[in-house]
């Protein structure tokens, strides 16, 4: 029933091509090879596995916070993306790549600490912002990765985490070192 009703919108649908019905078949090909071809472009992976930068290098960081973000936030925010078989398709990749290089952009852990003392302490602020009011991981990501849901409490302990660096920075750095101003 339903089948015959959709039919139906389908044919009325069609009947108001008119002449214009010539020109369906052709685009759908176009598209059909525009996807195909789409294929054949390769971008490079995000997959060094440099850690001479990474933030461990100068902050504490406890293996039980590592392996949450290794699951949550790694993926998007340092130099070594754990590919899923997807992202061999296209235009997924595009759509991936997007993130990768759009959230890497904003924070990127392997390379952490080459960034400036007042850099690093906003970048701080910022996970702790963000991991509280659950903007963190996206919601795209964790809908396909059940390993980066997070549940409150594990939330809870990255949240400590980034405080506890940012106790140590103070206590490393004189206050107005610490307070972010636009590079002049
Ligand atoms: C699927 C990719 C993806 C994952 C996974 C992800 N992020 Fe992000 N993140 C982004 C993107 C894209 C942005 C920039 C755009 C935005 O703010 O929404 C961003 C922005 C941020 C920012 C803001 C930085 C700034 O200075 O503005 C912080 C902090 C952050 N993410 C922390 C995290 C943490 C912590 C996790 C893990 C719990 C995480 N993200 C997981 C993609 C991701």
């Amino acid at each position: 029933m339903k089948f015959e009703i959709s039919n139906l919108k389908f044919e009325k649908f069609w009947g108001y091509l008119g002449p214009m019905k010539k020109y369906v078949r052709p685009l759908l090909y176009g598209l059909l090879a525009v996807l195909v071809l789409l294929q054949f472009y390769r971008p490079a992976r995000n997959e060094s596995n440099d850690q001479s930068q990474h933030l461990s290098t100068v902050l504490p960081l406890p293996d039980s916070v590592n392996q949450l973000m290794q699951a949550a936030c790694y993926d998007c925010h340092s130099n070594l993306t754990r590919y899923p078989w997807y992202a061999e398709v296209q235009p997924v990749r595009l759509w991936l790549d997007l993130h990768v290089n759009e959230g890497n952009q904003h924070l990127n852990f392997s390379t952490f600490a080459k960034r400036r003392a007042a850099v690093r302490y906003h970048k701080l602020e910022e996970i702790v912002e963000m991991v509280d009011e659950k903007e963190m991981p996206l919601g795209s990501y964790t809908w396909t990765h059940a390993d980066a849901r997070l549940s409150d409490a594990q939330r809870k302990s990255i949240i400590k985490w980034a405080q506890t660096c940012m106790d140590t920075m103070k206590a490393q750095y004189p206050a107005d070192s610490l307070v972010l101003r636009r590079k002049g």
